[in-house]
């Protein structure tokens, strides 16, 4: 537990206990895009062997994307979706990772879009046993909690009125398309990790860790590259194993990891909703124009009887 190992996922994995991963969060290597200092892919071995080490109610989370082999996209992750299904998880959610630009962008006089997402397939054993939803969504209506006065019906059928409603919380869970900024800083502000040809952002690894596991679950890597994966495990109080079969890759890892090391010492914590962002009741000039008749009026009422 808790350690970089290099050598193939493939065999490396069978050393781990079965159902003992809380969580897989990778990106394999795909559609020959890359050459990471030669790599072997047997993927219908490795996702076996994923199957076999998840925990029940676990999750993988499988970043993936398609290259375009004589203008059709090759459908591999799709295949691959579709492997993990009838290995007997669930597809929990196909999810998006959209980037903020593309490394290949359109031109007009192109027959293609630019390319700017990949998948993450979130694929669980049975029902996901945590899913720690990340609330940062902030609700237009936060702290305007009873607009109108909410009604029921009592058992005779009469409309009641009801005590009022809940009030509007301040955030909601995201959506399932999550949007990072790629590139110097944005990925990591470890420089030296962009040796690394094909890092996914910091911040992607951390939202599924956060939103998948508790502390003290069991992360697990088997394609770690760069350490991205066990870092933002371990400073999110995580047990985390990378693997990588490149030494190359393996010594940049174990460099993020005494990075992480420090980061736990200096008390880092994720915290996704600031308190100062956090201050309900307060609407924007744009958000009072765009509000329809009805809710100005009950807006003006309510504020006329004194904001109770
Ligand atoms: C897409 S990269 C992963 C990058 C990683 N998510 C990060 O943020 O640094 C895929 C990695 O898989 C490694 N790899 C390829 N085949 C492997 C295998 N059979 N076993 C272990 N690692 C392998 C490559 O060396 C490469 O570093």
């Amino acid at each position: 537990m808790n350690k970089i190992i290099l050598g193939n996922c493939a065999e490396e994995l069978q050393k781990l206990e079965d159902n003992s991963v809380d969580a897989f969060v990778t990106s394999p290597p795909y559609d020959n895009l890359r050459d990471y200092n030669g790599y072997s892919f047997p993927f219908e071995d490795i996702a076996t062997e994923m199957y076999n080490k998840l925990a029940d109610g676990g999750v993988i989370v499988w970043v993936v994307g398609d290259a375009v082999l004589k203008g059709s996209e090759t459908g591999s992750s799709f295949r691959q979706a579709i492997f993990f299904q009838e290995l007997g998880l669930r597809i929990h959610d196909t999810m998006i990772y959209e980037k903020n630009g593309s490394s290949f962008p359109a031109r007009r006089t192109g027959n293609r879009y630019s390319q700017v997402f990949e998948y993450m397939f979130v694929f669980s054993k049975g029902k996901p046993k945590t899913a720690n939803l990340i609330c940062d969504k902030k609700n237009k209506w936060s702290g305007w909690t009873t607009f109108g006065k909410g009604t029921n019906r009592d058992k005779d059928g009469r409309l009641i009125e009801g005590k009022g409603r809940k009030p509007t919380p301040n955030f909601s869970p995201r959506h399932n398309v999550w949007k990072y900024n790629t590139g110097k800083s944005y990925t990591t502000k470890d420089s030296f990790a962009f040796e690394h040809p094909a890092m996914f952002p910091e911040s992607l690894a951390e939202d599924h860790i956060m939103t998948w596991t508790n502390p003290g679950d069991l992360v697990v890597d088997p394609f770690v590259g760069a350490g991205t994966t066990t870092k933002m495990a371990a400073i999110n109080g995580r047990q985390w194993i990378g693997i990588d079969m490149s030494e190359e890759y393996v010594e940049i890892a174990k460099k993020r990891m005494e990075v992480a090391d420090q980061m736990i010492q200096d008390g880092y914590e994720r915290v996704y909703t600031p308190e100062e962002e956090q201050k309900a009741g307060e609407l924007t000039h744009k958000e009072i124009s765009s509000m329809s008749k009805k809710n100005l009026v009950e807006l003006a009422l309510k504020l006329q009887g004194g904001l109770k």
